[in-house]
């Protein structure tokens, strides 16, 4: 059962561990974990039971924090970075390396914000990593509102719930970004409209179905990786195609394929641990990809827990070819 309570120290010493807290903001409460740790980010989706890698938001103290991991912050972003932070407002910035590909589902932006509560910037100012945070709930719930929605619903599988009370604004952030010159909302929240335009001027809002129109989920091809991509038997696949004599690349789950380069394969987890694995997929489709290889041969992971939305990316990958 997850202990509620509001010792930041405490806090700081799980997330350093890797494990998951929740964490209260002014909008709701965040499932958090670190940003720069693809095993936490795991942790992240699995606890989520998100069917999918939706790209996740990191939460850091200041603007002057956001910059450590960012390739660009144009200036009319920094602006509404000025102007609303801390508060509801998410900004979608060029990210660094420092940010690991499942953070953003392989996408150049990262989702950006400083939350507007002093627990949670206290313990932000004490960590050495930014925080991913999705709203603390399973998927297809709710958003909590205040520590006990969050321990009915994940008090089973996290240790602790940093309890800053009930959220100030309830709704999650306003999400904003940048096409061309043009601002862009892509997320109605907890920030209005109307306080944006009066920094900015007028913005266009792409408001759709999904919150992230650019999201992997909706680009049926982002995970498409530029070399042909097949799914199937890996040993049917190494067989055929070492008898076509092609150059191709191996991605296998646990089991290492005899004879092939250490450069031409990736095991996702030799453990055959699902979390390590998904930790590591988008990371192995790009050095793969980059190998020079004519084809990358794929294995489907065991179909169970993280496995599925592996698979499903994995699928997305080989849908091109
Ligand atoms: O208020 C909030 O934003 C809360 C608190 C915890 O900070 N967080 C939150 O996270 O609502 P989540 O994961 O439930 O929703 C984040 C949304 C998702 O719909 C996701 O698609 C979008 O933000 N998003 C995140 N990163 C993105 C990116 N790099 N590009 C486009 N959309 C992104
Ligand atoms: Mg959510």
């Amino acid at each position: 059962m997850a202990i509620i309570g509001q010792d930041i120290a405490q806090a700081k010493k799980h997330l350093e561990r890797g494990e998951l807290v929740a964490i209260p903001t002014e909008t709701v409460y965040g499932l958090a974990g670190n940003a720069l740790d693809p095993v936490a980010i795991a942790s992240i989706f699995e606890t989520k039971n998100r069917p999918s890698f939706d790209p996740l938001i990191i939460h850091v103290s200041s603007i002057h924090e956001a910059m450590r991991y960012v390739a660009d912050f144009p200036e009319k972003l920094k602006e509404l970075g000025k102007a609303f932070w801390p508060g509801p407002l998410t900004l979608l910035l060029p990210k660094n390396d420092s940010i690991p590909d499942l953070v953003t589902s392989g996408l150049d932006r990262v989702a950006v914000r400083v939350p507007d509560h002093e627990l949670t910037l206290s313990l932000l100012r004490s960590l050495d990593f930014p925080l991913s945070a999705p709203s603390a709930n399973p998927f297809g719930y709710i958003s909590p509102t205040n520590p006990q929605h969050v321990e009915a619903q994940l008090g089973e599988k996290i240790p602790f719930i940093l309890d800053g009370g009930a959220c100030r604004v309830g709704l999650e952030s306003t999400i904003v970004g940048m096409e061309g010159s043009e601002i862009v909302v892509y997320r109605l929240g907890g920030l209005e409209l109307s306080e944006i335009e009066n920094i900015v001027g007028s913005v266009r809002i792409n408001n759709h179905s999904s919150s992230n129109p650019q999201s992997p989920g909706v680009l049926e091809s982002h995970y498409a990786p530029r070399t042909p991509f097949i799914l199937g038997d890996l040993d049917i696949l190494v067989k055929e195609y070492t008898t076509l004599n092609k150059n191709f690349a191996v991605l296998s789950f646990c089991k290492r394929v005899k004879g092939i380069s250490e450069t031409k394969q990736f095991v996702l987890s030799e453990s055959s641990d699902i979390k390590v694995a998904a930790a590591n997929l988008f990371a192995a489709m790009r050095l793969l990809d980059e190998s020079e290889s004519e084809v990358i041969l794929a294995e489907l992971m065991p179909d169970i827990g993280l496995g599925k939305a592996i698979n499903d990316r994995l699928n997305r990958a080989a849908a091109k070819s």
